[in-house]
């Protein structure tokens, strides 16, 4: 069978050309022209190349799970920043009816101790979670990928890892957001010799347009694509995960990576504006802060409000204030001192909505978190979208929390170590690099998983399905949150859902973080006068998506802020 590969590059200029002249539009509308549509499955990424490569595999028969472990492994390949083989990630899942989770987290190595991160003053030590493998999780990603492969797919494994293979031997063309990122983080990167040798080859950053060529992590491809996980998590290449940390003061080992497993889980589940919608579980807070917005949101009768509107955006201000504080008391499901089904109880749902105001913000500081006395007595980094012919879905986010990880690449593996450990609380009280303030339920602890803020989504209606994420940190789950609302509350098409302007809220800093054009003056000026502090950011979130109904046309959108690609399969063309 021919099969047509659209992709939708004029799109892409008038999404450049829209941000530059009105950013894409929350008040103002959406700016740009609805996805192509074909039958054949749906691929968005953040980078052309995974897309492409994603694609690829559901032309030559592979199903959503072997096309989202493709789009993955290129991401490990062309988006070193965030694609990974030394991270972690989450995968939702929908195959025919069944919805699973898969939990690919990263977890603290055997050695990793509650005070770790702090000086014998008990004050944080500058950059320790952040900088070096002391600040790396045992990487999830080399088994988790393989696990869904083997669980779901239905390709050759080898098939599924060649497209990547091939970017990172043949070389690809590095582009302007991966020149810019090498340039703006060339102190991290020319920190470790092993990362410099690679990345700022003769001590500069890759020109844009340039070719780029990855022989060592081709090679542990080869080793993966030949072998499976074992071959990361065992053997040579796990040694030299051991070596690279043991020489920079890590405390990762081999028998770390040989001991990760990952984890399927069942999905945090819940009913919204007629949807269902499956999101991640613990030890991710996604799932859980996406269901207690669209659980308040409804109890406040958001719908009704009008669209743009104050009223709008105070009440999603106040939801996520509240979502946020009760995220505090979460972490590793076995340590967590709350779990999905108190924090999305009705009880407490009500709880939460009766004590929103429409006229007033509620100081952040006055909310509290939820505790079994406050219910009532009869009582709750880059994201790749795919969906195959047959309408089965998975939605994966995986990260190295920040760019470029802990900026360590391991020698002759080829890949960067991630810096996962600063999820963790690593001093209690202080906020973290997304500004999050943590509880003690996600304290440093050998094995653990450190609490998460990915929410990789997948929600359906009869035959119509959406699968949504987006990376962020703190601020993936206000932005999945807002483009499901503009699809299943407002009805927009998935590309001007996904290019609507965003707001955040998190809580802590009781700040409204607010991208350009998401709020008219007037309504900024009345949100102010009802007591919110607005800060304005230059991007919230980047949400690659698909849709689309089982047995009919699937659509893919690309989210503008980033130089994604969404693509289609289309049968019916060639
Ligand atoms: O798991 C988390 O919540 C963070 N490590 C995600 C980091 C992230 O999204 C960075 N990308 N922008």
């Amino acid at each position: 069978m021919q099969i047509a590969f659209l992709m939708a590059k004029s799109r892409r200029a008038v999404a450049l050309l829209s941000l530059i002249l009105v950013l894409p539009a929350g008040a103002l509308g959406a700016a740009h022209p609805e996805a192509e549509r074909g039958s054949g499955g749906a691929v968005a990424s953040a980078a052309p190349a995974a897309t492409a490569a994603g694609l690829e595999v559901l032309r030559t028969g592979g199903n959503a799970a072997d096309a989202a472990v493709a789009t993955a492994l290129a991401l490990a390949v062309v988006r070193p920043r965030a694609g990974n083989l030394g991270g972690g990630g989450f995968a939702v899942t929908r195959f025919g009816s069944e919805v699973r989770t898969l939990d690919f987290r990263e977890t603290a190595p055997a050695q990793a101790t509650h005070d770790m991160f702090l000086d014998e003053q008990g004050e944080p030590r500058s950059g320790a979670s952040l900088i070096g493998p002391l600040a790396a999780g045992v990487p999830g990603s080399p088994a988790g990928l393989y696990e869904l492969h083997n669980e779901l797919g239905q390709l050759p494994w080898a098939k599924v890892v060649a497209p990547a293979i091939r970017l990172a031997r043949d070389g690809f063309t590095v582009d302007r957001r991966l020149a810019l990122g090498t340039k703006q983080y060339a102190d991290l990167l020319g920190r470790f010799p092993e990362t410099a040798a690679v990345w700022l080859p003769d001590g500069q950053p890759p020109e844009a347009g340039s070719t780029m060529r990855l022989p060592e992590l081709a090679a542990t491809l080869e080793a993966y694509a030949e072998r499976g996980a074992l071959a990361i998590t065992e053997g040579p290449i796990a040694a030299a995960v051991e070596l690279a940390a043991r020489l920079h003061g890590g405390v990762l080992r081999a028998e770390d990576m040989a001991a990760y497993r990952p984890v399927w889980r069942e999905p945090v589940r819940f009913e919204a504006f007629g949807w269902q919608v499956a999101s991640m579980p613990l030890p991710s807070s996604g799932g859980i802060i996406l269901g207690q917005t669209c659980g308040l949101l409804e109890r406040l009768e958001w719908a009704k409000f009008s669209r743009f509107g104050t009223d709008r955006y105070h009440l999603l201000v106040e939801v996520w204030r509240r979502a946020y504080a009760d995220r505090v008391l979460l972490g590793d499901p076995r340590t967590s001192l709350a779990s999905a089904v108190q924090l999305l109880a009705p009880e407490w749902l009500d709880f939460r909505a009766d004590r929103i105001r429409l006229a007033n913000a509620t100081p952040s500081e006055r909310v509290r978190k939820w505790s079994a006395d406050l219910v009532p007595e009869s009582p709750e980094t880059t994201h790749l979208s795919v969906m195959d012919g047959d309408g089965n879905a998975v939605s994966m986010t995986t990260t190295l929390n920040g760019t470029f990880g802990c900026g360590l690449l391991v020698p002759g593996a080829g890949f960067l170590l991630n810096n996962e450990m600063d999820d963790f609380a690593t001093a209690p009280g202080q906020p973290n690099l997304y500004g999050l303030i943590q509880g003690e339920a996600n304290s440093v602890g050998p094995g653990k998983r450190m609490l998460s803020s990915m929410t990789p989504t997948i929600a359906w209606r009869g035959n119509k399905v959406v699968v949504i994420g987006s990376p962020g940190g703190s601020k993936i789950p206000t932005a999945t949150a807002q483009v499901l609302l503009n699809l299943i509350v407002d009805g927009d098409e998935l590309q001007a859902a996904v290019d609507r302007a965003r707001v955040h809220h998190q809580w802590m800093p009781d700040v409204v973080f607010t991208e350009a054009h998401a709020l008219s003056p007037e309504t900024a000026k009345a949100l102010e006068r009802r007591g919110h502090e607005l800060r304005p950011v230059a991007s919230l979130g980047e949400v690659h998506s698909v849709w689309g109904e089982i047995g009919g046309k699937m659509g893919a959108a690309q989210d503008p802020r980033g130089p994604g690609e969404a693509g289609i399969v289309n049968p019916a063309v060639d």
